[in-house]
């Protein structure tokens, strides 16, 4: 990847490359419903990331043979768009984009109540539009936005950043440059209400404390995308009962 390596990612008074403090989030836009043609659908930007979140079901499952008889079938697909990369990436599902569609199913197995909806399919659709660093994490926050438009039922929200190491210093929500030049990665999704970790990866160098206090910033992390996520769900609300409103005065 041609990214430009830039020397020094922290300053001497703990700045990073982009402005951010060590313990900082990239700036977070999150909208819900978005999509007419989805059950549910959610848009983040996080930083630079651009992402799509859409959810279809509970509906028929295809094939028929995958149903199953006591819950519902969840289903993900992570996808990164060929223009979402520096490097055109070809469209067909990488090694890597299985492996992030099955994790970010397993992070949400905990929360939706599957059991209510025996025979059918929850189907959660990830489309990255441009990739920063963080797209899976930044992926979960959205397909859960997504999930809860739909209407499914969850024992909670969940949410997800990662925090990492780099040059010596632990940081939060770590950017592309970082996750490259840096020395390590964690990603972390988490459901804030039961305190419940549903993903957790790392990639990289950590001591074991690093590793404890890594987690513990990243799920500081999740506490505050959680917020903004309580926020753009009300804010879709708002929107409904006002043109309801519209609708009744005309
Ligand atoms: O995105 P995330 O951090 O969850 O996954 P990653 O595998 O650690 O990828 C880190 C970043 O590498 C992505 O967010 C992209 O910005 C970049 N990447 C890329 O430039 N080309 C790819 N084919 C895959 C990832």
């Amino acid at each position: 990847m041609s990214k430009k390596k830039v020397k020094k990612l922290i300053n001497g008074k703990g700045i990073r490359y982009d402005g951010r403090k060590l313990n900082e989030l990239r700036p977070i836009k999150l909208e819900v419903g978005v999509l007419d043609n989805a059950d549910g659908s959610a848009y983040i930007e996080q930083g630079k990331n651009k992402i799509l979140a859409a959810v279809y079901g509970p509906k028929e499952v295809h094939p028929k043979h995958l149903a199953m008889p006591d819950r519902s079938l969840l289903r993900c697909r992570y996808h990164m768009a060929p223009f979402s990369v520096e490097e055109r990436k070809s469209p067909a599902p990488s090694r890597r984009e299985k492996e992030l569609s099955k994790v970010i199913r397993e992070a949400f197995e905990p929360s939706v109540f599957t059991e209510y909806y025996p025979r059918t399919s929850i189907d959660i659709v990830i489309e990255v539009l441009q990739a920063d660093g963080g797209t899976r994490c930044a992926g979960i926050t959205a397909a859960s936005l997504a999930l809860a438009d739909a209407g499914i039922p969850m024992r909670d929200l969940v949410s997800a950043c990662a925090a990492g190491k780099v040059e010596g210093h632990l940081v939060l929500d770590v950017a592309d440059l970082e996750d490259k030049q840096g020395e390590a990665d964690v990603p972390v999704a988490y459901m804030p209400n039961l305190n419940a970790i549903t993903l957790l990866q790392m990639d990289g160098m950590l001591t074991s404390e690093e590793f404890e206090q890594a987690i513990n910033l990243a799920v500081e992390g999740c506490k505050q995308i959680y917020q903004l996520q309580k926020e753009a769900l009300k804010a879709k609300y708002v929107e409904v009962k006002e043109a309801k409103k519209e609708d009744a005065e005309q």
